[in-house]
């Protein structure tokens, strides 16, 4: 396990740069990426991160991390409000799982404001882009001595 970290983003993240700039603004997802891999250098974590649109394959990775990831950050974008099954699987691990959000879902339609990963998530990065990430990896580094 090391000090790997999964890092998962949601269907439509692919998508970023082109899709609603003005709620996600213009950076893309690998932009993301990279960002999150210098703050992983930073604080000497290893990263896996992925994205996908299928929501099994989002489950599968969630599985097959167990035991190996000291934490899970995870941006489900619009499964965060529908996936039970995402939920039952980020269950199954101990490690911190943190919560992340290029908008803040609160502040939109009414049928982002619930949140299936809340419930089992250490904390959430809201409505900050691409800060968000950063900050999520930032956190850990206090949290995973
Ligand atoms: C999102 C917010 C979700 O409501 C939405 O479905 C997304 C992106 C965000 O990062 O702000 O796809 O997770």
């Amino acid at each position: 396990m090391h000090n790997r970290i999964l890092i998962l983003n949601g269907p439509n993240l692919n998508m970023l740069g082109k899709r609603e700039p003005e709620i996600y603004g213009d950076q893309t997802l690998d932009d993301i990426r990279h960002a999150c891999g210098v703050a992983a250098d930073t604080h000497g974590f290893m990263l896996d991160f992925k994205q996908s649109n299928y929501e099994g394959e989002l489950v599968t990775w969630i599985q097959e991390a167990l035991g190996q990831v000291r934490a899970i950050i995870i941006n489900a974008a619009a499964y965060t409000h529908t996936s039970v099954a995402i939920h039952d699987a980020l269950k199954l691990h101990s490690v911190p799982i943190i919560e992340v959000h290029l908008s803040n879902p609160q502040d939109r339609e009414d049928f982002r404001h619930f949140s299936y990963i809340e419930p089992i998530a250490e904390k959430a990065f809201v409505g900050q882009g691409l800060q968000g990430y950063v900050s999520a990896i930032d956190y850990l580094s206090t949290v995973l001595q």
